[in-house]
């Protein structure tokens, strides 16, 4: 089977792996390979949907609460239309695909935050994913505080000029995300091959430059090239 490559960008909410997710799609893109990219949840008009259930924070005003075993249902029916609908086809197809949170999110945040617990996720992994797992996850994990600095600060920002708080999640207290912070130091040191932690508060470029390093030494040489 020709297969591609799977690389997952995991981190805390601020933590920087949209904006260093787009920059090496960019990179990968100028060096000739093919490369999808897509984000959890939303990602297929399935997931776009579950995506503003879960997100927005005005979902609760006409929902009620969402209980935090619907809550992870749903990531996981996103997660299953995404895998079936892009994920799959691109890596059959031979394409890099970037995803931007996948799994690991749901046990860091339904698992750890949400007090679920790891093994109920990993379940629901093996069940609802196949147990589909990236080559490759790139865990940016800087300091707990600048993380929830530029978290907070973008989604006032947001609030502002929209007039829309995206993230029911954002709205959490320091408790909810120290879970989660420590739940992704498990994972990656639960599965050291998988996951390349980035830990440092560096600049974009420089962090750019690591995870392009990281991406060139692991990469397959039959990767897809255009
Ligand atoms: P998003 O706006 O994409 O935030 P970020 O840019 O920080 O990734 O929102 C995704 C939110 O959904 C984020 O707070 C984490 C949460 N989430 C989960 O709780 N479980 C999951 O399985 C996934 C994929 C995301």
């Amino acid at each position: 089977m020709s297969r591609g490559y799977f690389i997952t960008f995991e981190g805390l909410d601020g933590s920087g792996k949209t904006t260093q997710l787009r920059r090496l799609a960019a990179w990968l893109e100028a060096e000739g390979h093919t490369v999808v990219t897509l984000r959890q949840p939303g990602g297929t008009a399935l997931g776009d949907r579950v995506r503003s259930i879960l997100l927005d924070s005005r979902s609760e005003a006409t929902l009620g609460p969402i209980a935090p075993l619907a809550e992870m249902a749903l990531m996981f029916a996103d997660r299953a239309q995404a895998i079936h609908e892009i994920i799959l086809p691109a890596l059959d197809a031979g394409t890099i695909v970037l995803c931007d949170r996948y799994t690991d999110s749901s046990e860091a945040y339904q698992g750890a935050g949400r007090e679920l617990g790891s093994e109920r996720i990993l379940a629901m992994h093996r069940s609802v994913c196949d147990n589909l797992q990236p080559d490759l996850t790139l865990l940016l994990l800087p300091s707990l505080e600048s993380s929830l600095y530029r978290a907070r600060r973008r989604n006032q920002r947001a609030t502002q000029q929209k007039g829309t708080d995206e993230n029911r999640f954002e709205r959490e207290g320091d408790t909810f995300y120290r879970r989660i912070y420590t739940a992704y130091e498990a994972i990656a040191a639960r599965d050291p091959h998988r996951v390349a932690t980035i830990r440092d508060d560096a600049s974009i470029e420089q962090i750019g430059e690591r995870i392009r390093e990281i991406v060139a030494s692991r990469l397959p040489a039959q990767a897809a090239r255009a």
